[in-house]
């Protein structure tokens, strides 16, 4: 069945890939974005990729107004939300724009969809959301813990906001979908993650090292209790995310009410094995150095995947080799980012 997807954020990293993956599925999508962290070439680009393009509408998701207007010019059938803003250190710095935004965004946006009739919603959350002392790996058994900051708290509100929206209505069809690290870019080269100023993530540290923009990875910490003292997670292709997302659209055909899902590969990779893993992508030595730990971070966590693979027949299919050759050639083919065009 062809949809017609509202997809918020959708000029961002993982929105632009969800956008390409829909539109290459068939389906129709309108992207709703205040472009405060994406760009519109990135929607162009996807157009380039996808051969046809989304609609763009610029605006923000707590515009009432403008939702409204949105929801009665087209026949949106599905929303996939990322929208949002995901920085750790500035949401302890600015908690307000982050629950402004995240929280009262999400608000704002299920508001506008119920008063429209439409209740199918997929929601980008985030592991972070089982807290720092969950048994690993984590699965969505595993209860949630309390978030160490703002950014993961905004997340657990809004999954908390969805839960009640759910049980409240049986109407509602909800998919939270919780991202372990997302990394890499679309095979093309065309689209990628384009940070804003310096990278708080690693893989973009890496590149961003590697074509000279940096001088050399800080690797926060080498005396975690981990096999080779430096932090582990379940990095995932982003492509392989924006598949998870399809699936889980799909998947809400049969699953009512409130679900979540882990999207992650359910492999755990520590820092150096992700600098040694580029060096071999890449062909060539990353500059790097044993930093002190950075504050709130964990020693090591990944995903258990087993329900997303039972309940949406789906499973990351790319490996640390794809990611890193696609980060790489992305950055290599678009220095500046979507500023490079
Ligand atoms: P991103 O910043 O690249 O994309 C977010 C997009 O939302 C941007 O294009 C931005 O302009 C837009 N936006 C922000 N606030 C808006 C608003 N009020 N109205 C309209 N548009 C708005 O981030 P991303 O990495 O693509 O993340 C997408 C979602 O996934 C976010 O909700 C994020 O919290 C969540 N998430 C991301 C990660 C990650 O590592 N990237 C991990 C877990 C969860
Ligand atoms: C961070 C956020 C998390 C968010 C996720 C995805 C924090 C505390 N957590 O997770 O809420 O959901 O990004 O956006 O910020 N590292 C280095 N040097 C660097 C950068 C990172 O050694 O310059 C290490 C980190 O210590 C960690 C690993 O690399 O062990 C991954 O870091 P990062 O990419 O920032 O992701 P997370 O910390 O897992």
């Amino acid at each position: 069945m062809t949809e017609t997807v509202l997809v918020t954020g959708g000029a961002g990293y993982i929105g632009s890939h969800t956008t390409l993956a829909l539109l290459q599925a068939g389906h129709d999508v309108l992207v709703l974005d205040n472009l405060c962290n994406g760009s519109p070439e990135a929607l162009r680009r996807v157009a380039r990729v996808a051969g046809r393009a989304p609609r763009f509408i610029e605006g923000d998701v707590r515009d009432a107004a403008l939702l409204a207007r949105v929801f009665a010019e087209h026949p949106v059938t599905a929303v996939m939300h990322f929208a949002g803003l995901k920085a750790v250190g500035e949401s302890v710095r600015e908690p307000l724009r982050y629950y402004d935004n995240n929280v009262a965004g999400s608000l704002a946006l299920c508001q506008a969809m119920q008063s429209a009739g439409v209740h199918r919603f997929v929601f980008s959350s985030s592991a972070t959301v089982y807290g720092e002392h969950a048994p690993i790996p984590y699965s969505e058994a595993t209860p949630v813990g309390r978030p160490t900051n703002p950014y993961g708290r905004s997340k657990l509100m809004v999954e908390d906001l969805l839960a009640d929206l759910a049980q409240s209505d049986p109407r509602w069809r909800i998919a939270v979908l919780r991202y372990f690290n997302p990394v890499g870019a679309h095979e093309s080269g065309l689209i990628g993650e384009d940070p804003s100023g310096i990278p708080n993530n690693l893989l973009p540290y890496i590149t961003q090292v590697a074509v000279g923009k940096l001088r050399e990875l800080a690797v926060f910490g080498g005396d975690y209790p981990t096999p080779d003292g430096t932090g582990v997670r379940d990095y995932i292709h982003v492509v392989d995310l924006a598949d998870g997302h399809l699936k889980a659209l799909h998947a809400l055909g049969q699953h009512t009410g409130w679900n979540v899902w882990n999207l992650g590969t359910g492999q755990g990779y520590s820092v150096l094995q992700m600098v040694r893993a580029f060096e071999d992508a890449s062909g060539r030595r990353l500059p790097y150095r044993i930093a002190p730990r950075r504050a709130g971070d964990i020693a090591q966590y990944w995903s258990d995947p087993a329900k997303a693979q039972r309940e949406l027949g789906w499973h990351a299919r790319r490996g640390l080799p794809e990611m890193m050759r696609d980060a790489w050639r992305w950055q290599q083919a678009n220095p500046q980012g979507y500023a490079s065009s």
